[in-house]
């Protein structure tokens, strides 16, 4: 059950009015419910404990990365899943422990290996010969070693948008998995690195389980043959995917999702991480968003709203739907079918819905954009000099700001002028 629902004549999350929200913290705002995270999170963690499943969850941060989300989430048992040294600094400021973080990403600096050595994280996961050298020549340097996993390619299609698709064998993550053997070979040569574990992600919202099947099922006859040559693997890290509800496809329940697991990879002993970011935050978030014009043009009818491409750019790069609704609870038959609702940004792109179904809308009239908790605030940009959004962070009857607004004034305090030009 959501926590975004309307009550009396308008929406509130949790026990306070979004419209409270907006007047506060002015608009376009992102808004977290802490309730929804810990539902999502318990949803998630249960399913896979009801599952017979010895399980750590370490939260993709790259989802949301906001230091008061990702407490929420770590307080409930929560570790994390960092793919840079922002992250990891965010995660260990937020309280995360050093051994609940994995360090995934195709692209670790030998910097970042050093800072995530000093924080003693859980494991790296390698994507690549070069960096498995790197990491042993850097942990060595340090007198470390360090527990890591392979990441493979399975090559399996999510069946997902071609840009999030990442199990496939022309994507750059990971490596082939006909050469995993050879690989796990090389790493036992190495010092400084301990080859305990395999891990594997094959996409972002994931809304057909049959793909988790193919490449878990690959990962367990890995698993047998690796061990079979020798490498102690007692760890998996089968990623994240998991897809969510937008208002078209119906995913999986968790459930089913956890029975998988146990069926492909359950009895190999190993402890099992897993990486949702999506699952865990997209539900739990909205962005409110405020009509600055109607336009009615010849042939559509406009909302032009406050929030733009910049603050919410999943619908211009993955023609993502994010359901739109109004604050005020919208009189049923008064839904006209036509409206397009677009941001005031230079660009075609910057469109969030078309032919979308709304109430008659007034300038000033609030919005709300579903399901943004997750690649929401984490990919805006201050394009066009719009202020960089701010979030703020629910919690029963309560609210707190947990990222202001940035002004153009902070972001211009970075720039200056070239030497010759004062
Ligand atoms: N683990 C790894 C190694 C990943 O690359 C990702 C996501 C995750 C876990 C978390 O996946 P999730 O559970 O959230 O599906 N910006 C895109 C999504 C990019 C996903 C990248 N990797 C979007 O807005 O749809």
């Amino acid at each position: 059950m959501s926590n975004f629902k309307y009550r009396k004549d308008e929406m509130y999350a949790e026990d306070v009015a979004l419209s409270r929200i907006a007047e506060v913290a002015g608009t376009p705002v992102y808004v977290y419910s802490a309730g929804e995270l810990t539902e999502s999170y318990t949803r998630f963690s249960s399913a896979l404990a009801t599952a017979g499943l010895n399980a750590r969850v370490c939260f993709a941060m790259k989802a949301n990365s906001n230091i008061a989300v990702i407490r929420t989430l770590s307080d409930l048992g929560a570790g994390a899943d960092v793919v840079s040294g922002g992250e990891l600094e965010r995660a260990l400021a937020a309280g995360v422990s050093g051994s609940a973080i994995v360090f995934s990403g195709v692209g670790k600096t030998p910097g970042e290996m050093r800072q995530a050595i000093s924080a003693s994280i859980g494991q790296f996961n390698v994507e690549s010969v070069p960096e498995l050298e790197m990491l042993s020549y850097v942990a060595t340097s340090m007198g470390a070693n360090v527990d890591i996993a392979i990441r493979v390619n399975p090559d399996v299609d999510a069946n997902t948008h071609h840009k999030i698709s990442t199990g496939r064998q022309e994507d750059k993550f990971g490596v082939d998995i006909a050469r995993a053997g050879e690989i796990y070979a090389r790493a036992a040569t190495l010092p400084g690195i301990a080859p305990v574990s395999v891990a594997v992600h094959i996409g972002s919202q994931l809304t057909d389980i049959a793909p988790f099947r193919a490449a878990f099922a690959r990962v367990a006859e890995l698993v047998t043959e690796l061990r079979a040559a020798g490498h102690n693997i007692h760890k998996l890290d089968l990623g994240g995917g998991l897809g969510i509800d937008y208002g078209g496809h119906t995913p999986p329940p968790v459930e089913d999702y956890a029975a998988l697991v146990s069926e492909t990879v359950g009895d190999l002993g190993c402890e099992l991480i897993f990486e949702p970011g999506r699952y865990l935050a997209g539900p739990a978030g909205v962005l409110i968003t405020q009509v600055i014009y109607v336009k009615e043009a010849e042939v559509r009818r406009f909302a032009i709203v406050d929030a733009a491409m910049n603050d919410l750019i999943r619908p211009a790069l993955y023609d993502a739907i994010h359901r739109i609704e109004t604050v005020r609870r919208p009189v049923t038959d008064t839904l006209i079918h036509d409206w397009d609702v677009v941001g005031p940004v230079c660009e075609a792109g910057d469109t969030f819905a078309k032919g979308c179904p709304l109430p008659p809308l007034a300038e000033g009239e609030l919005l709300v954009m579903r399901d943004a908790g997750a690649y929401g605030a984490v990919m805006s940009s201050v394009y066009n000099s719009r202020a960089l959004v701010a979030e703020v962070l629910v919690h029963r009857d309560s609210f707190t700001i947990v990222r202001a607004r940035q002004e153009p004034a902070v972001f211009m305090g970075y720039e200056n002028l070239a030497d010759w030009q004062h």
